[in-house]
């Protein structure tokens, strides 16, 4: 802790207004809380609560938003699934992110954080995505998976291309490069997973190679689904929440000398930071029957996108909402989603969040921007990239 400090905890300035998408999102709320802007296109949701009901209600609003025939797709992944599919998937992986077995990895994640932050401290002006913000989250995801040492360079790669090319896997045809990284993955996994079929090994890929269920085993294809759901969706978001606690800590420097005061508001903070730049900052689902929202008449058929990032800052909901509030409570925010297909990873990300901020207070006396830098707010995932300039303790 830096001896001089105020007595007084350090304040926010008194007004905040929203800036690049959020006022953007404030309009919508305000004006056309659910619309469907271009002929043919999805239909934006903007207010906390008709997010809400849209994630609640999975028979109306399904997550099986591929329109690709039956025989061009891979086997379901929970997040793009429904009932029963995606309750047998979720059952078979879940005991992995109970918040028991997540606190048992936190040794395991600040000695990789520490080790990050080491590096990255011998220097004044780094790219923070590249030397902490993304290789965290991999190297955690890429252990749990029993991935080794020497590939995680590799392992991160293929997770960037896939992560940047999601729309369009999902909805047009995926590019020469992503289809390369998805044979890649496929391939590594596949001698993986051939392995620990002869020699079992106790992480989350050894046990679901080992998991009997009423139809038998998990068939290669299955397994390998459930390593491209991991890595899609724990990297880029996990990237995305440190990256917005750095932003914090840019734009509100009181934030960072008030938690080097008060280190037991590090969980809320992470909590804020997850509402208010949400780093999954919106999702899609598309709509089983004809159906209604907020008065709207919304056809069978027709994509949905629940706007994460601006139920997070409704005002109907959030006081003050363009304020950060460091000690906001309660904080019902949906970055993690909500409903059936709550984010499985919740626990961990927080626990890295909260690890990684840790180490930022314990190392540095600041950290901004370097001179130029000004990523958009609000981008799905967080920038790739974002150099800062660190005054070390
Ligand atoms: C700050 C980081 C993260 C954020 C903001 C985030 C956000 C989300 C959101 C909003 C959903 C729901 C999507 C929907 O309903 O369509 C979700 C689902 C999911 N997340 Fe995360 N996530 C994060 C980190 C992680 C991590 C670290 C993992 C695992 C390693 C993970 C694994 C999953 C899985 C497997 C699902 C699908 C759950 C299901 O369909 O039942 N996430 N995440």
């Amino acid at each position: 802790m830096s001896e001089q400090q105020p007595s007084s905890p350090p304040q926010p300035p008194p007004e905040a207004a929203p800036v690049g998408p959020y006022q953007y999102y404030q309009h919508l709320r305000d004006q056309q809380p659910v619309a469907q802007l271009e002929a043919d296109g999805p239909y934006q949701v903007a207010r906390h609560a008709d997010v809400m009901t849209v994630l609640r209600d999975h028979t109306t609003f399904s997550s099986d938003v591929s329109l690709r025939p039956a025989e061009e797709r891979a086997a379901p992944s929970m997040l793009f699934s429904d009932p029963p599919v995606h309750h047998r998937l979720r059952k078979l992986v879940s005991y992995a992110f109970k918040p028991g077995h997540i606190e048992a990895q936190r040794d395991l994640i600040h000695a990789r954080c520490e080790e990050l932050m080491s590096k990255m401290i011998t220097q004044r002006e780094v790219e923070l995505v590249e030397a902490l913000a993304a290789p965290l989250p991999v190297v955690v995801i890429a252990t749990m998976l029993g991935v080794e040492e020497g590939d995680i360079r590799q392992f991160k790669h293929w997770s960037d291309t896939i992560f940047s090319n999601i729309g369009d896997i999902l909805f047009a045809e995926p590019s020469a490069e992503v289809v390369q990284a998805g044979t890649e993955l496929d391939a590594y996994f596949l001698e993986r997973i051939e392995e620990l079929r002869r020699q079992p090994v106790d992480h989350v890929l050894g046990r679901l190679v080992e998991t009997e269920t009423e139809d038998g085993k998990l068939s290669d294809e299955e397994l390998l689904s459930f390593c491209r759901l991991l890595l899609i969706a724990g990297n880029e978001t996990t990237t995305g929440l440190i990256t917005a606690a750095v932003r914090i800590f840019h734009e509100f420097p009181w934030t960072f000398a008030r938690l080097q005061q008060e280190p037991n508001l590090i969980r809320p903070f992470i909590e804020e930071c997850l509402r208010f730049y949400s780093p999954f900052s919106a999702t899609v689902r598309r709509t089983t029957c004809d159906t209604e929202l907020a008065g709207v008449a919304i056809p069978k058929g027709a994509l949905m996108l629940p706007l994460i990032a601006s139920a997070n800052r409704d005002e109907r909901v959030f006081e003050n909402a363009d304020e950060f509030v460091i000690e906001r409570d309660p904080n019902p925010h949906v970055a993690f989603g909500f409903g059936i297909h709550n984010c499985l990873g919740a626990h961990l990300a927080r626990l890295e969040g909260e690890i990684a901020v840790a180490s930022m207070l314990s190392h540095l006396r600041s950290i901004r921007f370097a001179q130029g830098e000004a990523p958009e707010p609000g981008q799905l995932g967080g920038p790739s990239s974002l150099r800062v300039v660190l005054e070390a303790a």
